[in-house]
């Protein structure tokens, strides 16, 4: 265990005291105990929290998202929110990225004056990010109840995720940033033309953050040449409308080389200045 690894901002999902590291597993004050699997991460959602047998994203969404990222399609957007987030802090404090997937961004942030942690809920996915990326801390468990410690994060930064506004801040530290990143109107459109006769654009006009402070928001827009019908597949599999697509259209997409496709993200970064009381504390 690295130095940094030995201090962490963990608090036990059960009783919400300090959870200590030790070589094997972590050990909360009251003695609840979190074995570390081989892979380096840990499990801290207790059954309670589980509402399926395997939540969040399956294997082969998993497996299709690493293969599709680790192209560098969505290099841009890399570029784009670690720039932000070196601006913004300097590289230093304590970073969440909650629903972390299988760790692709996660890791890419780490600097030699921060700590890095991954959390989601997919098993398989924290798993094949703690096998790939050692030098960050990665655990299984829900993003409403996420076992970090009140005021403990500079960062936290939420990809195509559930955004948990509440819990988010409780996190954060005064003056502490969340990042998100959701699709923009014409994300995806033409793939999404091969699948929807009638394609909705996504709609960016929801504002859920209310306790916390926009200070940046910008789009991303730039066309991908996807060079074989496997990538264009695998970008396929890790969305939603994978669902909605038909073995046809599946097979035809495999057989399509150079297929082009427009990727569009927003990107907004919050500040909790500590000053906007949420509505569900107003009386
Ligand atoms: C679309 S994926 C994005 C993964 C990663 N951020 C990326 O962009 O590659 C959404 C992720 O959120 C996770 N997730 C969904 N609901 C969750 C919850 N309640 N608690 C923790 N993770 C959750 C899923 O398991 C999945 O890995
Ligand atoms: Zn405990």
């Amino acid at each position: 265990m690295t130095e940094k690894q030995n201090t962490t901002i963990y608090q036990c999902p059960i009783c919400h005291v300090n959870l200590n590291a030790h070589d094997k597993s972590y050990i909360c004050d009251n003695n609840h105990h979190f074995d570390k699997a081989k892979e380096g991460y840990v499990n801290l959602l207790p059954v309670q929290f589980k509402q399926s047998k395997n939540p969040g994203d399956n294997k082969s969404m998993v497996n299709a998202r690493r293969d599709f990222l680790e192209k560098g399609y969505y290099q841009p957007l890399v570029n784009c929110i670690k720039a932000l987030y070196l601006k913004f802090t300097n590289g230093e404090g304590n970073f969440v990225d909650a629903g972390c997937g299988e760790g692709f961004y996660t890791h890419q942030h780490n600097t030699e004056s921060n700590q890095v942690y991954g959390v989601d809920i997919a098993k398989e996915a924290v798993k094949k990010a703690a096998k790939k990326y050692k030098e960050c801390q990665f655990n299984v468990a829900t993003l409403s109840h996420l076992p970090f410690k009140d005021a403990s994060v500079r960062w936290i930064m939420s990809i195509y995720a559930p955004i948990l506004e509440q819990e988010f801040t409780r996190l954060l530290e005064s003056n502490g940033y969340l990042l998100t990143v959701t699709p923009a109107p014409n994300h995806l459109y033409e793939l999404k033309s091969l699948i929807y006769q009638d394609v909705q654009k996504h709609n960016i006009d929801k504002e859920p953050i209310e306790h916390l402070t926009l200070v940046h928001q910008e789009q991303l827009n730039y066309t991908m040449k996807l060079n074989s019908g496997n990538d264009t597949l695998n970008l396929l599999m890790m969305t939603p409308f994978a669902f909605k697509a038909t073995e046809a259209i599946k097979e035809q997409i495999a057989e399509t080389e150079n297929f082009q496709c427009q990727a569009e993200f927003l990107i907004k970064l919050y500040k909790n200045l500590n000053n906007k009381k949420p509505s569900y504390l107003k009386e």
